[in-house]
């Protein structure tokens, strides 16, 4: 029987992200440190030596070229390049430098994340994201970061997932600075970030007359637990505007392209006392699962992409993955992913690059080494990569440009 192929764009843009924290190793100038050494993360975990990227970075741009990819997503630690207070560290800026340079060298596009999750203690240590200067501090940074990178960047992120770091830090507790139900001041970091988003935007096209410069953006597909109870469909209405959609309309007009993460599909359930979600409850029981319980959905990425044509803006997916240690279920999760990416851009989705979450195992956050979401397996007593299965598949995606079914 002849196969189905489904062509992707041509010019599209095929490739893996990683964040800093999560692979350099040797981070200890972080609020997360902190966070991981009073124990709260997984096993006590910490991210130590993590991947070790930050001196095997070559190797793994060896990686991702052979794995076909032209684009590669990484992010910049502000905690190396200011770590006190408006000192700038020349020898960190100069260390990213040589990285950018290494994918320029291998023909690599790259996606420079600003902020991803961590701060300098410094900062942590004014309150964060809290204190209305930081929109401030972190432009003066953007400032440093693009003046002294931009010939090698091809597009800015300047926020990661701003809602997820506001939910895991101020109402579910879990993640730095570990403040549960704090919804005004979870709020009130919304309302930094967003200003943030705004001047960095201005500062890098000041800095870098063709930038492109967006946001990775962490939507939801949301459903009503009860499809046909009221309260249910409200909640999912009000946390689509919410969670979704807020920060894209006040921000408006700071953006080039839309960044979009991938991952969670959650029915909503709505509960007056569970203050604590927002009043709401979230069910997903009896789903196909990955390794840390997140639901497999491939369809929420195309409801998610239809969605988002509103803003007449290029797309692209700068994260989607899934945390399976014995790689079982990323062959079907990629594949099935990207039909219905696929299917948004038959439909006038505009959709440019799909870059997966990520080229190699790191450290995941609270879960600390437990969400295994590498397209390289990573042995961490050696250091040494090792290709999944998947990884060859992915590879021959990227290669062709196109899905054989
Ligand atoms: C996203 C984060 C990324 C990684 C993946 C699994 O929410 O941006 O750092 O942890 O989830």
């Amino acid at each position: 029987m002849a196969k189905e192929e489904l062509k992707f764009p041509e010019n599209f843009l095929w490739g893996t992200a990683t964040s800093a924290y999560q692979i350099e190793g040797g981070n200890f100038n972080a609020d997360w440190y902190e966070w991981e050494k009073k124990g709260r993360v997984e096993r006590k975990e910490t991210a130590g030596r993590a991947s070790e990227h930050y001196h095997l970075y070559e190797k793994d741009f060896d990686l991702v070229k052979g794995l076909g990819q032209n684009i590669h997503r990484l992010s910049i630690e502000w905690s190396r390049i200011e770590p006190e207070e408006g000192k700038f560290n020349q020898k960190e800026i100069d260390h990213y430098r040589q990285v950018l340079r290494a994918l320029k060298k291998r023909n690599i596009k790259s996606i420079v994340t600003l902020h991803h999750f961590t701060n300098p203690l410094w900062l942590a240590r004014l309150g964060a994201w809290e204190n209305k200067k930081t929109p401030r501090y972190f432009t003066r940074y953007t400032d440093f970061v693009s003046r002294q990178l931009g010939e090698y960047v091809d597009f800015w992120i300047t926020i990661n997932e701003p809602m997820i770091y506001i939910d895991q830090g101020y109402f579910e507790g879990v993640w730095p600075p570990g403040k549960r139900n704090q919804i005004l001041t979870g709020l009130r970091v919304l309302a930094n970030m967003i200003k943030a988003h705004k001047l960095a935007y201005k500062t890098i096209h000041q800095n870098q007359k063709n930038a492109q410069v967006g946001l990775a953006k962490d939507n939801q597909y949301f459903d009503p637990y009860r499809k046909n109870f009221l309260p249910d469909r409200l909640t999912v209405k009000f946390m689509n505007y919410f969670w979704n959609h807020l920060f894209l309309k006040k921000t408006k007009g700071c953006h080039d392209f839309i960044g979009l993460n991938y991952y969670l599909h959650n029915r909503l359930e709505f509960r007056l006392i569970k203050a604590s979600h927002l009043f709401f409850n979230i069910r997903n029981e009896n789903k196909s699962l990955s390794d840390i319980t997140w639901e497999i959905y491939p369809k929420g990425i195309y409801y998610l992409l239809l969605d988002l044509k509103k803003y007449n803006l290029p797309i692209y997916i700068t994260e989607n993955g899934i945390a399976d240690s014995q790689d079982k279920k990323r062959v079907r999760f990629i594949i099935e992913h990207l039909k219905y990416v696929h299917q948004a851009i038959q439909e006038r989705a505009d959709v440019r690059g799909y870059l997966h979450w990520s080229l190699i195992d790191n450290f995941e956050w609270d879960k600390g080494y437990r969400g295994k979401f590498g397209l390289a397996k990573v042995d961490f007593k050696t250091q040494e990569r090792i290709l999944r299965p998947s990884a060859e598949i992915y590879a021959h995606i990227c290669k062709e440009n196109r899905l054989l079914l």
